[in-house]
């Protein structure tokens, strides 16, 4: 069997750590993968991280399996977090969660529970997106196809393209959204948008399915939930796919939730019946590190207190990153060609670079982004910044 399988390409995201790790260019700078990086290039374990495990060492008292949703008190307290202290879904208990490997684990139950259930349902999906949403609904079988997001020739959101493709969705469909720090763009929606985009979705009873994977990176934990909270009470039903990798800089850990909110507790209990039944179908048991970590940083105030001021800390960083980008491309004359950078939000900036000059950056200088031209704005520093610019101006032609 095995000679007769296909070779296959890299990840276009998770291959750029193999090549930029074979790299021998002292210089080479690593805007691929995701993570969040501080001023010396490194990824460091959060304080609140590193003090809620070390409590975890002398509280745990066993390493029996959690059950397929994972552990309670995590949900606990990720909920509140999702959806405020005093969120109505919460009193209402139209919510459950269930526990996942990381981010893209809940996407894949997500995938899962649609094909299970509906599996006529088209799935939605901004273009350009996350490359492994494509691959997720690929591997179950799901159908998707996309709306439109960014203008390509002016590399900024196209809004009222983007509102008349959902408007064009066949009823009952699913809507993959970012809830906030769109991956890849950068380009989020307006309080303003996103009312309209909650009409739409209610006249075409479109059955949205958020992507909430960067809570804290745009504009704070509370501000980056405005779109979840506000169609989670407007809407009968709304899935959400939540991840602790960057905002408890958990990557390894796969952590992550699947929280669904139903019209009701009779339906949202039947929803919670099916997600045991694919977390047991895929891995029976969520891993229980990661989930025990957050638990205890949400439920001790001094950790809590702690983490936020980590979370704020990671997010100006990248926001003041994202200024001197443009202020250090100026000199070069690109300062409004890459203005974007400043005003998108989150990890990622779609630069605009064409595949052409990003391959270009990795060969001539050593600079890893996506081929898309998106690039990790926690990837650079303020010591390689000077040399980053002047790639960028050499493969600009200036
Ligand atoms: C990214 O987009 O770089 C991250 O979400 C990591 C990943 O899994 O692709």
């Amino acid at each position: 069997m095995f000679t007769q399988v296909e070779l296959l390409p890299a990840d276009p995201i998770l291959g750029l750590i193999e090549a930029f790790n074979q790299d021998t260019n002292p210089s080479k700078i690593d805007l691929g993968v995701g993570v969040y990086r501080d001023e010396l290039g490194n990824t460091p374990i959060l304080k609140s991280v590193r003090e809620a495990e070390a409590l975890l060492l002398t509280r745990e008292t066993t390493k029996k399996y959690i059950g397929s949703h994972g552990d309670p008190l995590f949900s606990q307290q990720m909920l509140p977090l999702v959806f405020g202290e005093n969120s109505n879904v919460l009193a209402e208990k139209r919510a459950t969660l269930t526990q996942a490997p990381g981010g893209t684990g809940a996407l894949r139950l997500a995938a899962d529970f649609i094909k299970r259930n509906s599996p006529e349902k088209t799935v939605w999906i901004s273009n350009p997106t996350w490359p492994n949403h494509f691959a997720i609904f690929d591997a179950v079988g799901i159908q998707h196809k996309t709306y439109a997001y960014v203008d390509s020739d002016t590399n900024r959101l196209d809004f009222p393209a983007l509102l008349a493709d959902l408007k064009q969705i066949p009823q009952g469909d699913v809507v993959l959204l970012h809830a906030c720090c769109h991956n890849p763009t950068g380009f989020d929606l307006s309080k303003e948008q996103w009312q309209e985009v909650l009409a739409v979705l209610k006249e075409g009873k479109l059955l949205p399915l958020i992507d909430f994977a960067y809570q804290g990176f745009g504009e704070g934990l509370d501000e980056d939930a405005a779109a979840v909270r506000l169609l989670a009470e407007e809407l009968p039903e709304v899935m959400i796919t939540s991840s602790c990798s960057k905002n408890f800089g958990l990557y390894r850990e796969r952590i992550g939730a699947f929280i669904a909110v139903a019209k009701d507790t009779t339906d949202m209990e039947k929803v919670r019946s099916q997600m045991a039944s694919v977390a047991r179908a895929n891995y029976s048991n969520p891993p229980a590190h990661g989930s025990a970590i957050v638990a205890t940083i949400l439920a001790s105030q001094e950790l809590n207190t702690l983490w936020r001021s980590e979370v704020d800390e990671m997010r100006n960083r990248i926001n003041t990153l994202r200024q001197q980008f443009v202020v250090a491309l100026t000199p070069y004359g690109l300062a409004e060609k890459f203005a974007c950078v400043a005003e998108q939000r989150g990890m990622f900036s779609y630069s605009g670079l064409k595949p052409n000059e990003v391959a270009q950056l990795q060969k001539d200088f050593g600079i890893y982004m996506v081929s898309t031209g998106r690039m990790n704005i926690a990837g650079y520093n303020e010591q390689n910044l000077p040399y980053l610019c002047e790639a960028i101006a050499s493969v600009c032609g200036k």
